[in-house]
């Protein structure tokens, strides 16, 4: 019986979220308030062009569902809570859809890529709290990004593992699985260049 899509992405993935975690390190005591604007800055960075590339690959049919799920607009009302700039995300450099995202050519792709990001509102249950206590945050002002869905986290969660198992064909698991992977990997050459992988996002010789 061939695992589900959901186990595989899960599996499949699990050391690269180790290692963007680790890296990250946001649960850390000493975390400090300029570190972590630099951090939501390269976030929005990659997770508004990032938004763009998902929509363009998703059906219309699916578009509410995805609309429902930006958060580019979290990340820009979190920089301008910080800094009091209201246009603060407006001058952040946003990652190149050729160079710095991973590719997304049909659904298999998009729900992929997409598990990486909806996956991380799971962790985000531990990190805004964190963040709101250590940088003396008020509720929401700063950490509404980590706080993402709030207590509707997990509904959203149950209602993403269906959608993506009902909307990816089977032969696009591969497809998908590797999109999940280069989404981590990507994001995290993004995020922490010093830490990333690079043998593991150079193609290997001959790949096409
Ligand atoms: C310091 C940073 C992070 C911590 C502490 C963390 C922690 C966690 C935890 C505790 C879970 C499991 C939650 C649960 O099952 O209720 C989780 C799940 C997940 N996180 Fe993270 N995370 C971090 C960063 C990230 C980032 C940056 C991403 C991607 C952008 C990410 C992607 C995921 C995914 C995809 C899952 C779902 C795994 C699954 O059940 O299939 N995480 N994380």
């Amino acid at each position: 019986m061939p695992l589900d899509l959901l186990s595989r992405l899960k599996n499949e993935s699990a050391a690269c979220h180790t290692r963007l975690e680790n890296a990250l390190d946001l649960m850390r005591d000493d975390l400090d308030r300029d570190e972590y604007i630099a951090l939501l800055e390269r976030f929005y960075g990659y997770v508004a062009p990032w938004e763009a590339a998902v929509a363009a690959c998703m059906p219309a049919s699916l578009g509410n569902f995805f609309d429902a799920r930006r958060k580019a607009q979290l990340l820009a009302a979190d920089l301008a809570a910080l800094t009091g700039e209201t246009q603060r995300s407006a001058c952040v450099p946003h990652a190149d859809s050729h160079d710095d995202l991973p590719r997304m050519r049909n659904i298999g792709d998009a729900f992929g890529s997409m598990y990486v990001m909806e996956g991380s509102t799971l962790g985000g249950r531990f990190i805004a709290p964190h963040v709101a206590e250590r940088l003396d945050l008020a509720p929401g002002r700063g950490n509404a990004y980590f706080d993402g869905y709030g207590a509707r986290t997990g509904s959203m969660w149950n209602a993403f593992r269906e959608t993506a198992t009902a909307s990816v064909p089977e032969h696009q698991y591969d497809d998908a699985v590797k999109a999940a992977i280069a989404t981590f990997e990507s994001l995290h050459a993004w995020l922490c260049p010093d830490s990333a992988d690079v043998r593991l996002l150079q193609p290997a010789a001959g790949a096409v």
